[in-house]
């Protein structure tokens, strides 16, 4: 369990998304939720995203996992990361359960860092905000003012910027944690051997959104509506502006009719960058191998990183699950919410929640899936 010591309704109006913020001993007695041994070892596997990163004289060299062994990097100058660590290391979850006073559909990763001394990743910017957070070690981080900043050494294709003046220039030790919102450059140098935990939030970008509405309306061959007008423009080759608006109003029209966009949204904010650690059994479970499962004990659990969720309003009663629709129209709401803000169930809460039969069929097709597994321990 982590604690978060922060005034989170002070935090949300004054720091989210506006300003970076440093919080001393944020986690009181802070335990590392995994070593650098084992983070070692999941950079080995072909399907979990890792890089390192070796520290230059002027430069950052990145060489892209998996990784077999170490010892040609030394005892400085580099640092390992790896991203969703969250989906690989169910140990890592207790960490993430502390940010969920951040809505799932924003959270992106757990992304943990091994640095040595001088390691470090360069000055950069994200577009994304960030909590990082200290474990063992000790590193010095500078924020600077969201300002632009300039490619470094005038390549465009760096994704490192120029230094920059810093705002914040603060060494974290164990159990500190720094935000950091998007478009704030930020530069990591390690002091001592260093674990850090990087929690990241991203929003879709408008590509992402359009793709999305795209592949939505060719699914379902929608939006085959074209744009008519009542008056056209006096000379042949001018496009006017009433054709113009109008003709972008065709897109905005879909943007304003929630029955088509809580669909493309509750698939697109359900999705996952990263791969999921998808555990599907040898043999599908049957409805009497679960209630077996529920009268002896288990609880059921949702695999690292999946998203399970509902929107505000929604037309219909239903949950949005790693990109997929689950229609739940006889399911009482208090019911569709629990499984959507609930990661664990035990065996007592899966058993009441079973009474609905269209529950018990979706965790049963979830745990078939591989999404959802049974665990051992009441949850
Ligand atoms: C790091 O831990 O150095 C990278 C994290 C970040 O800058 O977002
Ligand atoms: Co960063």
């Amino acid at each position: 369990m982590y604690t978060l010591k922060l005034d989170i309704p002070q935090f949300l109006q004054e720091y989210w998304q506006k300003k970076p913020l440093v919080i001393k001993g944020a986690f009181p007695q802070f335990a590392d939720p995994i070593s650098a041994d084992e983070l070692a070892g999941l950079a080995c596997e072909e399907e979990i995203s890792s890089r390192i990163v070796v520290t230059k004289d002027h430069d950052w060299e990145v060489i892209q996992g998996p990784f077999e062994d170490y010892d040609r990097y030394g005892e400085s100058h580099w640092q390992l990361l790896v991203q969703a660590v969250n989906h690989w290391y169910p140990d890592s979850q207790p960490l993430v359960e502390a940010l969920r006073f951040l809505p799932d559909w924003r959270f992106d990763d757990l992304m943990v860092s091994f640095a040595t001394p001088q390691g470090g990743v360069g000055p950069h910017v994200d577009n994304y905000d960030v909590f990082i957070i200290q474990g063992e070690g000790e590193r010095r981080w500078t924020v600077g003012d969201n300002t632009p900043q300039h490619p470094r050494g005038g390549n465009a294709n760096s994704p490192l910027v120029e230094d920059f003046t810093p705002i914040i220039d603060v060494v974290l030790e164990k159990g500190d944690m720094l935000y950091i919102p998007p478009g704030f450059p930020h530069c990591g140098e390690t002091l001592t051997m260093a674990m850090s935990y990087s929690i990241g939030f991203r929003a879709p970008s408008q590509q992402e959104l359009v793709s999305e509405i795209a592949d939505y309306l060719l699914d379902n061959n929608l939006g085959q509506q074209r744009f008519t007008s009542k008056t056209e423009a006096s000379h042949p080759g001018i496009v006017s502006q009433a054709s113009q608006v109008g003709i972008m109003s065709l897109l905005s029209q879909l943007s304003q009719d929630p029955t088509q966009y809580q669909i493309i949204l509750g698939k697109l904010l359900s999705q996952n960058r990263f791969e999921l650690d998808i555990c599907e059994g040898e043999e599908a479970y049957s409805i009497e191998d679960l209630q077996d499962a529920f009268s002896q004990g288990a609880g059921v659990s949702r695999i690292g990183g999946l998203k399970v969720l509902r929107l505000e309003h929604d037309a219909t009663p239903r949950l949005f699950i790693n990109g997929a629709v689950h229609e739940l129209a006889h399911t009482p709401t208090d019911i569709i919410a629990q499984l959507s803000d609930n990661v664990c169930l035990s065996a007592d809460e899966a058993i009441a929640m079973c009474q609905h039969e269209e529950v018990q069929h979706l965790l049963l097709q979830l745990i078939n899936q591989g999404l959802y597994y049974l665990t051992d321990d009441e949850a």
